[in-house]
């Protein structure tokens, strides 16, 4: 399997790209014809657009998450010569859960949605589109090492790691937000 391996200065980039929502919110991906036709059956689905309603990590939404999981899984695989449509397609999905996390554990008693997202978004998704096999594992295999049986595939691999990246790019501009926030810096948080 080849490495996924970015320069240092992509990885800025990448970080910078990740911490801000902007380009979601402007529908950036949508000029990326060949990503969207992967997608667009999902993407333009009013199950998929309701992720908006809830938040992720900072204050990035479920659905703002997922595209930005799905779009960098997408240019990695598509760098690596791998199976970059399913790929999109699953990391789309991969939090597909449906539900503030921030309060679920007070709602249903369910303290262990680290370890049950991954079952409960496959479920969802199955349900409201047609997946390959592969999509599925993407999906239910996300979260490892955290959930102990890794990706069956490298497009899955990939997942994981846009998934940890976006994820910690997300809270760190969160952070960095109220830091500049607290000095006095105006136009954050
Ligand atoms: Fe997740
Ligand atoms: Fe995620």
């Amino acid at each position: 399997m080849k490495p996924i391996y970015i320069t240092d200065e992509e990885k800025e980039q990448a970080k910078l790209w990740a911490q801000d929502s902007r380009w979601v919110e402007h529908k950036s991906y949508y000029e990326d014809a060949e990503y969207m036709e992967c997608v667009h059956d999902i993407m333009d689905s009013p199950i998929f657009q309701s992720m908006d309603n809830f938040i992720q990590h900072g204050n990035t939404t479920c659905k703002a998450h997922c595209i930005k999981v799905s779009y960098m899984s997408y240019c990695i695989c598509r760098r690596l010569g791998w199976d970059y449509r399913e790929t999109a397609r699953g990391a789309l999905l991969h939090d597909f859960f449906l539900y503030d996390w921030h309060t679920h554990a007070r709602e249903t008693g369910n303290h262990f949605h680290g370890y049950t997202h991954p079952r409960t978004a496959l479920n969802n998704a199955v349900k409201h589109f047609t997946l390959t096999e592969k999509e599925k594992d993407m999906i239910l295999r996300h979260m490892w090492p955290l959930t102990p049986v890794p990706p069956k595939t490298r497009e899955g691999m990939a997942i994981v790691y846009a998934d940890k990246f976006c994820s910690l790019a997300e809270t760190m501009g969160r952070v960095k937000r109220w830091v500049l926030y607290s000095f006095g810096v105006k136009g954050t948080v």
